[in-house]
């Protein structure tokens, strides 16, 4: 069979080509937004993409500090509208978990002073897994306060790659499974629950207060992100044996008071608004756990089960042109009549708003040109394909910089592949 003389890397990429298209064909609107997967779970409904966007929230709701409160006992909250950060207070100077993006680090030493403590009497800084959005600012929050920065082993070689403006991510302890962090009689205890991240922690500590003992549980991530690979992820083949252990793990941790990365894992706003002096603690809420497991462990089956559909339609014996990357994007559009030609000048068009999204451009400058930072992209030597594995995994060198992997069945794929070949026409 013909497809037996091309190299590993090239059949590797026909399957995906197809992979990405079966996808993309599977869209029931706009071709190029799949929403992924649709579940219900105790009265809510998500598809993937509305499951990511409840947890992130809009680029307004990241950077709004939300009023700062106490939870529970000396848990307090600190973060924006859709980012947790938490202190904890102790009589031996405090805990920050999460600084979340370097931009929003202000905003929790504006909320520890409003809740009255002292930013810099935080002595220990943890986080929920390493991704911007949670650990970007560890550099900056280390440098005004003197923490000590912890951090799951598994999830060190990702934070070694977050560098805001060059900034060394710091690492003072690497922090193992089971470990714990102990400061002023709060012990902290560090479970494993890989899969978002391959380090992803989950925090778990006893809370006090009107003379009873609470477990509070602050989910790191249980989300499958729009792009995530749970299928022949080269990058890690482990994938599903790690989501399927951080669901074990989770489930098996006692509960009363369900927290997480994100306040939308734990309706915070819904908490928030009743939570009224001497009336009962809203966040007091033994079923929160096991609905947020459930949410997101069915939108892992749902997309684990889409991806494996669509891999296995992909038959070898289908085999895409040559020059994959535009041509198998053109999937079928609602209405009919538009060209191939009018459909890859749409691919391009959002390639370039999707460019211009990731803010390619702080490295690549605003036309590809090129900076001190990152190579000229008008003047690439690379093929398509080049350029869609290169943005599959950047080297060494780029990944370093901080350029972001768009993983092939990211729906961003093809169109930045479009985008980046059309600079080179100019
Ligand atoms: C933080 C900086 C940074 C960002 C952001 C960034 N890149 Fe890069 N990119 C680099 C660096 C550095 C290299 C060169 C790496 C090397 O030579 O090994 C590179 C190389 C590339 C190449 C290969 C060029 C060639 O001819 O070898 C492509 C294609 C590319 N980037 C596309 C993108 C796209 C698309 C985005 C946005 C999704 C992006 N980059 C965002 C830093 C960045
Ligand atoms: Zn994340």
């Amino acid at each position: 069979m013909e497809i037996r003389k091309l190299g590993l890397g090239q059949c590797a990429f026909a399957a995906l080509a197809i992979l990405v298209s079966s996808l993309y064909a599977q869209g029931p609107t706009d071709a190029s937004q799949g929403p992924g997967p649709r579940i219900s779970v105790a009265g809510h409904t998500y598809t993937q993409q509305e499951l990511f966007q409840r947890n992130v929230g809009t680029p307004d709701d990241q950077n709004t500090q939300f009023p700062p409160h106490r939870i529970i006992g000396n848990v307090y909250y600190v973060g924006t509208v859709s980012l947790a950060a938490f202190l904890i207070v102790t009589p031996q100077g405090n805990i920050l978990i999460n600084s979340m993006y370097e931009r929003n680090v202000p905003v929790i030493q504006k909320s520890v002073e409003q809740l009255g403590f002292k930013f810099s009497d935080i002595k220990i800084l943890l986080g929920s897994h390493a991704h911007a959005d949670h650990m970007e600012g560890d550099a900056l929050v280390k440098q005004l306060t003197g923490a000590q920065v912890m951090a799951m082993a598994e999830d060190v070689p990702l934070l070694g790659q977050m560098k805001p403006a060059g900034k060394a991510h710091p690492i003072d302890k690497v922090l193992h499974d089971g470990d714990q962090v102990v400061l002023g009689g709060t012990t902290l205890v560090a479970h494993l629950t890989p899969g978002h991240t391959p380090g992803d922690t989950t925090w778990t500590m006893k809370a006090q207060e009107g003379g009873k003992t609470y477990d509070v549980v602050i989910i790191g991530s249980l989300g499958v992100n729009p792009g995530m690979k749970l299928v022949n992820n080269a990058a890690n083949p482990q994938i599903v044996e790690e989501f399927t252990r951080a669901f074990q793990v989770s489930r098996s941790l006692p509960c009363d008071v369900p927290l997480g990365s994100h306040p939308g894992m734990y309706n915070m706003k819904e908490k928030y608004s009743k939570l009224h002096p001497g009336g009962p603690n809203p966040y007091i809420d033994p079923a929160g756990c096991k609905t947020e497991f459930d949410i997101d462990e069915a939108m892992f089956h749902a997309v684990l089960q889409q991806q494996q559909a669509a891999l296995s339609s992909a038959s070898p014996a289908i085999h895409p042109p040559a020059n994959p990357p535009v041509s198998s994007a053109a999937a079928p559009r609602s209405a009919g009549g538009s060209s191939a030609v009018g459909q890859q000048s749409a691919l391009i068009a959002k390639g370039k708003e999707r460019f211009s999204a990731y803010k390619c451009y702080d490295c690549h400058g605003e036309n590809g040109e090129g900076t001190p930072d990152a190579p000229d992209l008008t003047h690439s030597k690379l093929t398509a394909e080049q350029v869609s594995k290169f943005l599959q995994k950047p080297s060494a060198d780029a990944q370093n910089k901080g350029m972001p992997d768009i993983p092939a069945d990211d729906p961003d794929h093809q169109p930045l592949v479009a985008y980046v070949m059309s600079l080179r026409a100019k």
